[in-house]
C-alpha cells in the first residue's frame, strides 16, 4: 500500500535512496565495477562494442540521452539514442559491433520490443549483441535480449516513472563505468566516481530534504498555463524528463530545451506569464547557462533556479534559487531529478489531478 503516503507516486519518490542502493548492491567492487555481476558474459559482450544504440520511449528515452553523455565522455565509444517507434521503422545502419541497448521498465512496451525484434532481423549479423535494463525480471525484453541487467527498483505503481529512472540512470552509469574499464581509460577517475557511485544514496536522501520547499514552491505553478525547463550538457535529458512529468500528470503544457537554442526561437516566448525552470550543477557549462539565465530574466521571465550551493546564483527580483546539494558533474542529473519529480507532483496535487493515474495514460503501453 501507500503507507503514510498520499500517492504512490510520493512514496515512489522517497524510495530512491533505497532503490538506488538496491541498483548498485553487488555491482561495485573497492574501486571499480565488478562486471561478473551483470552476467557470464557481460565481459565477452562490452568487450566486442565498438559503438551503442541506445533505444527505448518516453522516461527511459531520456535515461538513454543522459547515458549518451556518461559513454562518450567516460568510455570514448560512440553512442546514438533512438525513441523506439522511431527506431523501428528506420532502415537503420549498425556498423559492425553495435551494442543494441534496450531500456524499459516494464520490459513490455511495444515499440521497444519491435524495435529489438527489428534489429535482430534486419542486421543481426552487425549487432555485437543485445543488452536490457529492465525493472521486471522476466518480462518479454528480458527473456529476448542477449544479457539483462535488472534495475532492482522495486515495483512502481504510479504512471508517471520516478524511481524506476534513477534506478536506470544508476545502472547506465554502471554500464559507462564497465566499458571504460574494458577500455583501459583512467581508472583514477574510475575510483573516484565509484566511491560518489556509493554515497549516492545518502546524496539522494538529502535532497529529498527540499520537499517541504519545493511544495511551497509549486503553489505558484498553478495558474501558470505554460512552463519551460532548460538545461545544457547531461542536464538538458532531466529538462525534458521535467517536462514530461509536469505535463503527464498536472496538464500544464511544458517543454524543455537546451538553454542555448533559447536565442534560436522560443525566446519569444518569454514574458511575465512564462515560468522557466533551468538546472544549474556546478559544471564547466555554469556561466554560459548564467547569461542563458539573463536573457530570460531581462525579458521579465520568471525563474526558478536549482543550483548548486557554488553556483554563486544569487536570489533576486524574478530569480527564485533552491539549493541542491552539491555533488559531482557525473552524478548531478541523478540528483537534480529529485527536485523535478516533486515539483511535478506537488504541482498535480494543488490542481487536484489524479496524480497515480493521468488521464489518458497507462503505465505500460503494451499496443503501437
Ligand atoms: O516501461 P517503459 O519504461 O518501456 O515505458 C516507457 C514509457 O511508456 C514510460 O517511461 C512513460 O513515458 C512514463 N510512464 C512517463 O512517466
Amino acid at each position: 500500500g501507500k503507507g503514510e503516503f498520499d500517492h504512490y507516486m510520493l512514496k515512489e519518490i522517497h524510495e530512491q535512496p533505497v532503490a538506488v542502493a538496491n541498483a548498485l548492491e553487488g555491482r561495485l567492487g573497492s574501486d571499480q565495477v565488478l562486471i561478473e555481476a551483470f552476467g557470464p558474459q557481460a565481459r565477452q559482450l562490452l568487450g566486442k562494442t565498438r559503438q551503442i544504440h541506445l533505444v527505448a520511449c518516453g522516461t527511459s528515452y531520456h535515461a538513454g540521452m543522459v547515458a549518451r553523455y556518461w559513454i562518450e565522455a567516460l568510455a570514448g565509444v560512440p553512442c546514438q539514442v533512438e525513441i523506439a517507434s522511431e527506431y523501428r521503422y528506420r532502415d537503420v545502419v549498425a556498423p559492425p559491433g553495435t551494442l543494441l541497448l534496450t531500456l524499459s521498465q516494464s520490459g513490455e512496451t511495444a515499440d521497444t520490443l519491435a524495435a529489438l525484434r527489428h534489429a535482430r532481423k534486419r542486421q543481426g549479423e552487425n549487432y555485437a549483441g543485445t543488452l536490457s535494463i529492465c525493472n521486471v525480471p522476466g518480462s518479454s525484453l528480458v527473456r529476448e535480449s542477449d544479457l539483462s541487467l535488472m534495475t532492482h527498483a522495486g515495483p512502481e505503481i504510479g504512471v508517471a516513472s520516478t524511481k524506476a529512472f534513477t534506478t536506470q540512470l544508476t545502472s547506465l552509469m554502471l554500464v559507462a563505468l564497465a566499458l571504460r574499464q574494458l577500455r583501459g581509460g583512467d581508472q583514477g577517475l574510475t575510483a573516484r566516481l565509484v566511491h560518489r557511485l556509493r554515497y549516492l544514496p545518502t546524496l539522494l536522501g538529502d535532497t529529498l530534504q527540499l520537499d517541504a520547499e519545493i511544495a511551497e514552491l509549486a503553489q505558484r505553478f498553478v495558474d501558470y498555463r505554460h512552463t519551460l525547463f532548460l538545461g545544457r550538457g547531461a542536464q538538458m535529458p532531466i529538462a525534458l524528463e521535467g517536462a514530461l512529468k509536469l505535463k503527464e500528470i498536472s496538464y500544464i503544457h511544458a517543454e524543455a530545451y537546451p538553454a542555448g537554442e533559447l536565442k534560436h526561437g522560443p525566446l519569444a516566448l518569454i514574458d511575465g506569464n512564462m515560468p522557466v525552470v533551468a538546472l544549474a550543477p556546478m559544471d564547466e557549462l555554469i556561466d554560459k547557462l548564467k547569461s542563458n539565465l539573463q536573457e530570460v530574466r531581462a525579458r521579465g521571465g520568471q525563474l526558478v533556479v536549482f543550483a548548486d550551493p557554488e553556483s554563486r546564483l544569487e536570489q533576486e527580483e524574478g530569480m527564485r534559487v533552491v539549493r541542491v546539494p552539491g555533488c559531482c558533474r557525473f552524478l548531478a542529473p541523478i540528483v537534480y531529478s529529485l527536485p523535478l519529480q516533486l515539483l511535478a507532483y506537488h504541482v498535480a496535487v494543488a490542481r487536484e489531478t489524479d496524480v497515480d493515474q493521468p488521464r489518458n495514460l497507462a503505465k505500460s503501453v503494451t499496443v503501437e
